[in-house]
């Protein structure tokens, strides 16, 4: 997959980009970013990227031409057209299955906005909006990264554990279940062990016994914590088990709840 991203800060790219999975599958050759300075496509002396808003008001808005320019550029030297995304707090919301709709694209052109705006004729050209939450970053610099970093990971190859990814919880709409490394028993601060120790059944080596228990974590804390989650589509695409545990759940919670 190659990404393009389109920035004005270029210099907020060059560790993330180096580190850890996304780093992995650039260096695999699994994926290819090229982060483009906006104020290289700008023609005039002082490399001038944005200007006051028509109508009024506070805060600069970016230019349509550099934009314009750089996608041109992109374009010209791309086989297909790319997919051009623009980062923006009114985009579609960032989540796992738009992530992984995106990880089907083989080339990627992120746009980072800026909060103040971009012209809105750069809209023109784009073919989605995305944001990361319901929230205002600064820029979209640190989006154009969670996209490509929530993506990245799902291009074969990239992650070592192919599995890994393939039962990530959020794959199945649900929370991740609790996960534990060695000491098995722990004391520290005065706590413990009682507290600390790792649950019985993940040493118990029964293989069948480990994957109820964490179906049925998972479930609980996706009840618990994000039952927005649970819709009747989820419901739908949980297995025989995990329906049977999920009603089970559902029933104690309802007796834990009566007077
Ligand atoms: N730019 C500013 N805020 C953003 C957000 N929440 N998501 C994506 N881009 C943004």
């Amino acid at each position: 997959m190659q990404v393009d991203i389109v920035t004005i800060f270029p210099a907020m790219f060059a560790e993330p980009l180096k580190t850890g999975v996304v780093g992995r599958g650039i260096e695999r050759g699994v994926l290819a970013v090229n982060v483009r300075d906006l104020r290289d496509f700008t023609t005039d002396r002082h490399r001038v990227v944005d200007d006051v808003a028509y109508g009024g008001g506070p805060g600069m808005v970016l230019k349509p031409e550099p934009i314009f320019r750089a996608l041109d550029a992109i374009a010209a030297g791309a086989g297909a057209a790319p997919r051009v995304l623009l980062t923006s707090p009114q985009g579609e919301r960032l989540t796992q299955a738009v992530a992984e709709r995106l990880s089907g694209s083989p080339h990627l052109v992120i746009l980072c906005g800026r909060y103040e705006g971009v012209d809105d004729r750069v809209r023109t050209r784009v073919d989605e909006e995305v944001s990361i939450g319901d929230f205002v970053l600064s820029g979209g610099e640190l989006a154009a990264l969670v996209i490509v970093d929530a993506v990245a990971r799902l291009l074969p190859g990239v992650v070592g554990d192919e599995q890994s990814v393939a039962e990530d919880s959020f794959n199945r709409g649900l929370l991740d279940f609790p996960h534990f490394t060695r000491p098995a028993q722990l004391i520290w601060d005065g706590i413990g062990p009682a507290e600390l120790a790792v649950p019985e059944v993940l040493l118990s080596g029964n293989h069948a016994e480990i994957r109820r228990w964490r179906k049925r974590q998972a479930l609980a804390r996706t009840l618990e914590r994000r039952p927005d989650l649970l819709s009747t589509a989820a419901i739908a695409a949980l297995d025989d088990e995990e329906r049977e545990i999920l009603a089970e759940l559902k029933k104690s919670r309802e007796t834990a709840e009566l007077p």
